[in-house]
């Protein structure tokens, strides 16, 4: 555990480490934001063992002020943060995380992109291409504004529906995929906390399809479904001057006992729902990857009341954990293994045991 007073650099610190996992920062900095004020660069080196190596792996950054960064896996260059993200797995967990099911639906696509790129390099390729045309596609929209569509050949729109129904049947597929998982493993999670008196169930919800549709077992991730929609609906597109249709509008619809649970739950169910979502993403990790990801809990425990900081700590205490608190007793309650690392002015200035 770090402890320190406030901004003595214990968060500094989980985002350096997260920076492997997600290939950037998770505070929403811009890579060069990571760069200590007044220096020219920032270099971040990770050292760690996986279960089925013997040796450790190391995982190094260097973010220069002017030009690319440079990534490096064992001395070896990597062309980019897509090589680098699989290899060191982690969760993580800051406050921001409570408002995953109350907050808006981009909270909800992030989890999923994040845990899903962790874990399928194939995915994270599909959603990255996905994202470009997406963008491609939104800067033509804009051009027609005023002009129509018919200003451009029909050709042009067509071979963007086809690369958007492609590449967005695959992330959905896996996204489909990776939330009937989540679901079973959450209820299981959420039956130990209310003895099963509460049934949570989650699903993907596609902005293609309503309800109805999904009842009548039609699928998220079917690219002549998606090809359609998105030939039909460009009128509507360049009027509202942007594409409305797929997965980057797609969300996760969470029910409590057969209820939306972003309207009708309470707000203490909403944040034991957002934090069974976080300790399935470390299980679906361990069950699709064979290992479990380290847990990296930014300031999160002291937001929590004593049984759902129990249920948290339950459920991951024999995982590799770093916490980070400027709360002394939230040390109490890890386990005996833990150590207590004194962070102060941006440095580890003492380390203690238990
Ligand atoms: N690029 C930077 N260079 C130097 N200091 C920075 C930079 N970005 C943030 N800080 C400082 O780091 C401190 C925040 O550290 P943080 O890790 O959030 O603290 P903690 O989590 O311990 O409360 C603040 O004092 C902030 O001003
Ligand atoms: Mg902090």
């Amino acid at each position: 555990m770090l402890w320190g007073k406030n901004a003595q650099g214990k968060s500094n610190m989980l985002e350096g480490i997260y920076f492997f996992a997600r290939g950037r920062s998770f505070r929403g900095a811009k890579e060069k934001e990571m760069i200590r004020f007044g220096d020219s660069q920032a270099s971040i080196s990770l050292d760690f063992v996986r279960d089925t190596d013997r040796y450790p792996t190391n995982l190094c950054v260097n973010i220069p002020s002017e030009g690319r960064k440079t990534l490096l896996r064992n001395g070896a260059r990597l062309t980019g943060s897509k090589e680098m993200i699989g290899a060191f797995r982690a969760v993580l967990f800051c406050p921001a995380h409570l408002t995953l099911v109350s907050g808006g639906p981009a909270l909800r696509r992030s989890f999923m992109d994040i845990a899903l790129s962790q874990l399928y390099p194939a995915y994270l390729d599909s959603l990255s291409r996905y994202n470009k045309v997406l963008l491609q596609r939104n800067a033509l929209i804009k051009k027609a504004q005023g002009v129509g569509k018919g200003a451009f050949d029909n050709y042009i729109w067509e071979t963007y529906a086809d690369q958007m129904a492609t590449l967005g049947a695959d992330v959905a597929a896996r996204r489909l995929e990776y939330m009937s998982l989540l679901s079973a493993s959450i209820e299981e999670l959420f039956g130990e906390m209310t003895d099963g008196r509460e049934k949570p169930s989650l699903s993907y919800r596609s902005s293609l399809l309503s309800e109805k549709d999904e009842d009548k077992g039609e699928r998220a991730a079917d690219k002549e479904k998606l090809y359609s929609a998105l030939l039909s609906g460009i009128d509507r597109e360049i009027h509202m001057g942007a594409t409305l249709y797929g997965v980057h509008k797609d969300d996760i619809l969470i029910k409590l006992n057969s209820k939306d649970a972003r309207t009708y739950a309470s707000q203490g169910q909403q944040r034991s729902l957002a934090l069974s979502m976080k300790l399935a993403e470390g299980e679906l990790s361990k069950r699709i990857s064979g290992e479990y990801p380290v847990f990296l809990l930014d300031d999160v425990l002291s937001e929590l009341d004593s049984d759902r900081r129990r249920f948290v700590l339950s459920n991951i205490a024999d995982r590799q954990l770093i916490v980070t608190s400027c709360e002394p007793d939230i040390f109490r309650s890890l386990s005996g293994e833990a150590r207590l690392l004194h962070t102060q002015n941006g440095k580890i200035v003492d380390i203690d045991g238990k």
